[in-house]
């Protein structure tokens, strides 16, 4: 897993070396090249492998999707939005830099996104299945919904279906999209099952989220603990507090692991995955 994570932020740096010199090119490289887990390139690379299929033709694909979820941390930092000053154990884009400039920072990961994607040698009904479901995943009715929606219910209380549906957009959406991405390369057919694993697993990521939030130290996490109590956030932890949260994962991985087990693949690297996010302490 290192060695792809390897390739996966060496290969991020070379698609940044075209972007004219300034502010915005730092924060974008500030930012990108931070560290981070690369869990959802990771997801959509070792679904590939699953099929074994040679992930190196499809490799700025698993960048484009680390260069959308950079760019959702860096807004989701600023003032207007959960106001954090610490991210990837590092200050925060605005902090490094100034708030026009990371909003910038953030608009140019997502066109770089696009960008990457437009270049990648495939064939052209194959990538312009890829790109809409990239950016509806990423879009208004994706990612930036849930964000909205997580705004929204700052001192409101969510019910837990409306707290499962903020979490399936904000941040199930962007781990879901590498699995399906590579289900339309590999086999459409197991497009809907590599769906419901996806859903799942960012289901149970966010809660595992939420948890950290509150039992973590910044030190480990990157991040300031507390942030979601400082905002008055709706998590899972307020809902039905740390034990409950806790018992969700646990049953979330078991499905996604019956589910995994259920297909005709290689099981490993993508259960060698799935545990070290089970395992996560960041
Ligand atoms: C943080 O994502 C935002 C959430 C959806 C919880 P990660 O925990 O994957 O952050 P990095 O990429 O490792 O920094
Ligand atoms: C963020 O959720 C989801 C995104 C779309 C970025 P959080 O606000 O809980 O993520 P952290 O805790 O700041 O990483
Ligand atoms: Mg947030
Ligand atoms: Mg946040
Ligand atoms: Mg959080």
């Amino acid at each position: 897993m290192d060695q792809i994570k390897h390739e996966i932020n060496q290969r991020l740096a070379e698609l940044l070396e075209s972007v004219k010199e300034g502010k915005v090119k730092d924060a974008m490289k500030y930012s990108l090249l931070a560290g981070g887990k690369r869990i959802r390139p990771l997801l959509f690379i070792t679904t590939l492998k699953a099929y074994s299929i040679d992930y190196h033709p499809y490799l700025d694909i698993a960048c484009a999707i680390e260069m959308i979820h950079t760019y959702s941390l860096i807004h989701d930092d600023l003032p207007g939005m959960d106001n954090d000053d610490l991210r990837r154990g590092r200050p925060t884009c605005h902090k490094q830099f100034d708030e026009a400039t990371a909003i910038l920072a953030g608009d140019a990961l997502l066109n770089q996104a696009m960008n990457t994607v437009l270049q990648v040698p495939i064939d052209n009904g194959l990538k312009i299945k890829i790109l809409s479901r990239l950016f509806e995943a990423s879009g208004a009715n994706g990612m930036i919904y849930g964000q909205q929606q997580d705004l929204y219910f700052e001192n409101r209380s969510a019910t837990i279906e409306e707290l499962n549906d903020i979490h399936k957009h904000k941040t199930g959406e962007l781990i879901a999209v590498g699995m399906q991405l590579a289900a339309f390369i590999a086999n459409e057919n197991d497009y809907e099952i590599w769906s419901q694993i996806g859903f799942d697993l960012g289901l149970a990521f966010q809660i595992q989220d939420d948890i950290l939030d509150v039992t973590s130290d910044s030190e480990t996490l990157g991040k300031n603990t507390g942030s979601d109590i400082d905002n008055n956030k709706s998590t899972y932890v307020r809902l039905l507090g740390i034990k409950d949260s806790q018992n969700r994962v646990d049953l979330l991985f078991k499905k996604c692991y019956e589910n995994i087990y259920a297909l005709r693949i290689n099981h490993s690297v993508i259960l060698e995955l799935l545990t070290i996010i089970l395992k996560r302490v960041n």
